[in-house]
C-alpha cells in the first residue's frame, strides 16, 4: 500500500474524476486509508509492506496499478495516461529493492488493475486480462507467453468501469463478484463459459457504481475467510457470507472521487493468486 500523503484529484483520466479536481479531503482520505490499513494488519492480520508517497504522484496510492506479480517475478505497468508515468520508476525500485524479477512486455498495460487471476476449486488458474481504455488488446498473448499462463482477453466497454478491478472480483474458493455490463457480450459470454453459474454474483448497477466489486478477497493461512470492500449491497453481502466471508465494509468515500476503492488502493505480493 501507500500512504495517501499527496493524494488528491489534480487530473482528470476517468469519469470518475470529472468535476472533482481539487475536492477529494485530505484529512478524511487518510483516516480512511488508515482504517482500511487497520482492517488488513490489525483485523484480519495481513503482512502489509508500503511504498513511500512521491509528491506530484496523486495516483500513487492506487498500487494495484503497478504492474502484474506472478511468484517472483513482477511485470511493469505502462501506464496509458502520461499523468501517471511518472509512477512507473517508483514502482520499478521498489519491487527491484523487495526481490522480485522485473520485466516488461510491449504496449499499454495497467498491472493488476486489468489483470487478476481466477482460480477454480481444484487449483487451477487463468488470467482475466482487460483491454478497451487503459491496456492494449496484445496484452493477453503477450503476458501468456511472457509468464506461461493461461489468459482469456476480455473487452470493457463502458468508461467508468475503465479496468477490470472495478467490475470483477476473482474469489478464494472460485468464485467471482462481477458487473456484467461493463464488458462486450462476447466478454460476458467467455466469462459465463470459464466460471461455473453458481460461483458467479451479478453486482447490482447501484452497488457497481459504489465500486462493489473492488474488494479485496483473500484466505489467511489459519482457515479464516476475508472480503474487505468501501461498499456491498445486502443481497451481496448475504450471497459472500454464505460462501464463508467475513464481510469488512469501510467508507473510501474520497478515494471514489478519484476512480478507486479498496482493491485498487492494494496489491498482492504473494503470489497474484487469490
Ligand atoms: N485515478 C486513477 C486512474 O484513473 C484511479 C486508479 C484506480 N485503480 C484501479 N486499479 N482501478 O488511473
Amino acid at each position: 500500500m501507500c500512504r495517501p500523503s499527496f493524494f488528491g484529484v489534480d487530473y482528470v483520466i476517468n469519469p470518475w474524476m470529472e468535476d472533482q479536481v481539487g475536492q477529494a479531503n485530505h484529512a478524511l482520505a487518510e483516516q480512511q486509508w488508515n482504517a482500511l490499513h487497520a482492517i488488513f494488519a490489525d483485523v484480519i492480520g495481513v503482512q502489509i509492506e508500503l511504498i513511500a508517497p512521491v509528491q506530484g504522484l496523486p495516483d500513487l496510492v492506487f498500487t494495484a496499478n503497478a504492474g502484474l506479480v506472478h511468484e517472483k517475478t513482477f511485470l511493469i505497468s505502462r501506464f496509458k495516461h502520461p499523468e501517471r508515468q511518472g509512477e512507473e520508476g517508483p514502482f520499478e525500485d521498489w519491487f527491484r529493492a523487495h526481490g522480485f524479477e522485473v520485466r516488461c512486455v510491449p504496449g499499454y498495460h495497467e498491472g493488476a488493475g486489468d489483470m487478476l487471476f481466477w482460480t477454480d476449486v481444484r487449483g487451477r488458474s487463468t488470467l482475466f486480462c482487460a483491454y478497451g481504455f487503459r491496456s492494449d488488446e496484445a496484452i493477453a498473448q503477450r503476458v501468456s507467453n511472457a509468464l506461461n499462463v493461461e489468459t482469456v482477453r476480455v473487452k470493457l466497454v463502458d468508461s467508468r468501469y475503465y479496468h477490470i478491478d472495478t467490475c470483477f472480483c476473482p474469489l478464494p474458493g472460485g468464485g467471482l463478484l462481477w458487473h456484467p455490463s461493463a464488458f462486450d457480450a462476447n466478454s460476458q459470454a467467455a466469462i459465463r463459459e470459464a466460471i461455473p453459474v453458481e460461483d458467479r454474483y451479478e453486482v447490482a448497477s447501484e452497488d457497481a457504481a459504489l465500486f462493489a466489486c473492488n474488494a479485496v478477497a483473500l484466505d489467511m493461512p489459519e482457515g479464516t475467510r476475508h472480503i474487505v470492500m468501501g461498499h456491498c449491497g445486502e443481497a451481496c453481502h448475504a450471497w459472500l457470507a454464505e460462501r464463508g466471508f467475513e464481510v469488512h465494509i469501510t467508507p473510501l468515500g474520497e478515494f471514489l472521487k478519484a476512480g478507486g476503492s479498496a482493491k485498487c488502493l492494494t496489491i498482492r505480493l504473494d503470489s497474484g493468486l487469490v
